[in-house]
């Protein structure tokens, strides 16, 4: 009797499958997201299983600690400090690593350099988006010759699976993951199904080999992997570029990583000759900084393991006709409507009929609530037209009541700003600290924060 054909139901946005179709996915409830899906024929039992055991060893029993060899000594260092600190201090041996930004930020230019780094692992690069040609021509522009490096356009699963099995190379490229289909599937390279199946195929090969593979992929204009979001559940570390095109600067940012730290950023430059660590991050992000301009904060966010002096820029302009409008820009627009709700009901600073226009220099995306104080004191300082007229960070959480909220990690959030020059700090109250070079201000509200720093000038009349 002929097998009836098997075919499964996969949501393109969370991964989730379904023996049948349904209009709305059971795990995200999205609509019109499950797409039929194929199961391979010959061998569609075999790719199943082995995605249940990664790394496909045939009789697995439970160890003791101990008979685990222990691999933290094995990291590699590619003696780029800042792609070692994006990685959780080196690159794990065997790690799946998907490497996400935007087109032309400089992937395929940080693969190459970093198989450079590498001149004793053998490199295998499969480019399904560039000739060999092109590759070679970036090479040469950036100045590496890697003897090690072999260059393969191969983009059928199966094929780059068993080659690089045959070569056995300690790094594996995939440039990118959205190029790669497994032919048993019927669906195009870059589908749901063929991204899932493959990267299942890349991570047994990672784990069964000790090879290292980077995948490379796009992001969506939203800013996420493009692909579904199982990719990001699958793989061991997701490094993604932030920031934009323009600016020389590139942040690549952790976003996962089951051997470091997440949220870790590298700070690179980009030139001619490639990416080019940058020895003291703060320093870029406050180069334009002028105390004397209103508008202006200065904050400190720990951002994966290091504190970084960001300065924050708002405009704050009467609206000219109807909405007010709000814009931020690597600040959560969320977290600002708070904050001005707070300005304005606590402290009378009213934004009702302001536009108002957030940005956060360089191009960091600024997540830390840590950043609070700053930010109320940038919206502050551009409505009153004050300026603190000496280069002062602002460090706190603001609360619904505008009071300020302690911080984790404060010390070092100072060391950072007295390193960087910093002569004067605002913190929340509770600060015992003394013996600093730099002037400390603990203080309990944000007004109060905003009188020391003289943002308010007279004062507006409080309402509270
Ligand atoms: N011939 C060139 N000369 C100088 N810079 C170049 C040249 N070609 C590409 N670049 C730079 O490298 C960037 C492309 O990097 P690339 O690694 O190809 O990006 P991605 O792989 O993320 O799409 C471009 O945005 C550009 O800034
Ligand atoms: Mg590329
Ligand atoms: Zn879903």
């Amino acid at each position: 009797m002929p097998r009836k054909k098997r075919t499964r139901y996969v949501c393109n946005h969370c991964g989730w499958e379904s023996s049948q179709w349904l209009g709305v996915c059971g795990s995200c409830s999205r609509w019109n997201t499950l797409d039929e899906v194929p199961v391979p024929e010959a061998d569609g039992q075999k790719v199943h299983k082995s995605r249940l055991r990664p790394d496909g060893r045939e009789a697995l029993k439970p160890m003791s600690l101990d008979e685990i060899p222990v691999s933290e000594a094995d990291r590699i260092t590619t003696g780029m400090g800042e792609l070692d600190r994006v990685l959780g201090g080196g690159m794990m041996p065997g790690s799946f690593v998907l490497l996400g930004g935007d087109p032309g930020i400089g992937k395929s230019t940080l693969a190459l350099q970093w198989v450079s780094l590498l001149a004793g692992e053998k490199a295998l690069y499969v480019s399904g988006e560039e000739s060999l040609a092109q590759i070679r021509q970036r090479a040469q522009r950036l100045g590496v010759h890697p003897a090690h490096l072999h260059l393969y356009t191969e983009t059928e699963i199966m094929q780059i699976v068993e080659t690089a099995r045959k070569e056995k190379p300690g790094l594996l490229i995939i440039d990118s993951i959205q190029t790669v289909y497994h032919s048993a599937l019927q669906s195009m390279p870059g589908t749901t199904a063929q991204i899932r199946e493959c990267a299942a195929l890349l991570m047994q090969l990672a784990k069964q080999e000790n090879i290292t593979v980077i995948a490379i992929g796009h992001v969506t204009k939203e800013g996420d992997l493009a692909g579904p979001r199982i990719l990001e559940h699958m793989v061991d570390t997701v490094l993604q570029f932030e920031g934009d095109k323009q600016s020389h600067h590139r942040i690549l940012r952790t976003l996962k990583n089951r051997f470091g730290p997440a949220q870790e950023v590298g700070i690179f430059e980009m030139d001619n000759g490639g990416l080019r660590e940058v020895a003291n991050p703060s320093e870029i992000f406050l180069s334009e900084f002028d105390p004397s301009v209103s508008g202006n904060a200065v904050v400190c966010s720990l951002e994966g393991t290091r504190p970084l002096l960001i300065e924050i820029q708002a405009l704050v302009t009467p609206t000219s006709y109807g909405m007010p409008q709000r814009t931020a820009s690597g600040f959560d627009h969320r977290r600002l409507s708070l904050l001005l709700a707070v300005l304005e009901k606590r402290c009378g600073w009213q934004f009702g009929q302001h536009d108002v226009f957030l940005n956060v220099a360089g191009g960091l995306k600024l997540s830390e609530t840590a950043c609070d104080l700053g930010v109320a004191s940038a919206l502050v300082s551009s409505l009153s037209g004050n300026a603190a007229g000496e280069p002062l960070v602002m460090i706190g959480e603001v609360g619904l009541g505008a009071e300020i909220r302690r911080v984790v990690q404060l010390e070092r959030r100072l060391d950072e700003a007295e390193a960087m020059g910093f002569r004067h700090a605002i913190v929340p109250s509770g600060y015992r600290g003394d013996g600093r070079k730099l002037k400390v201000s603990a203080v309990a509200r944000v007004k109060d924060a905003l009188r020391i720093s003289g943002l308010d000038g007279q004062g507006p009349v409080a309402n509270n």
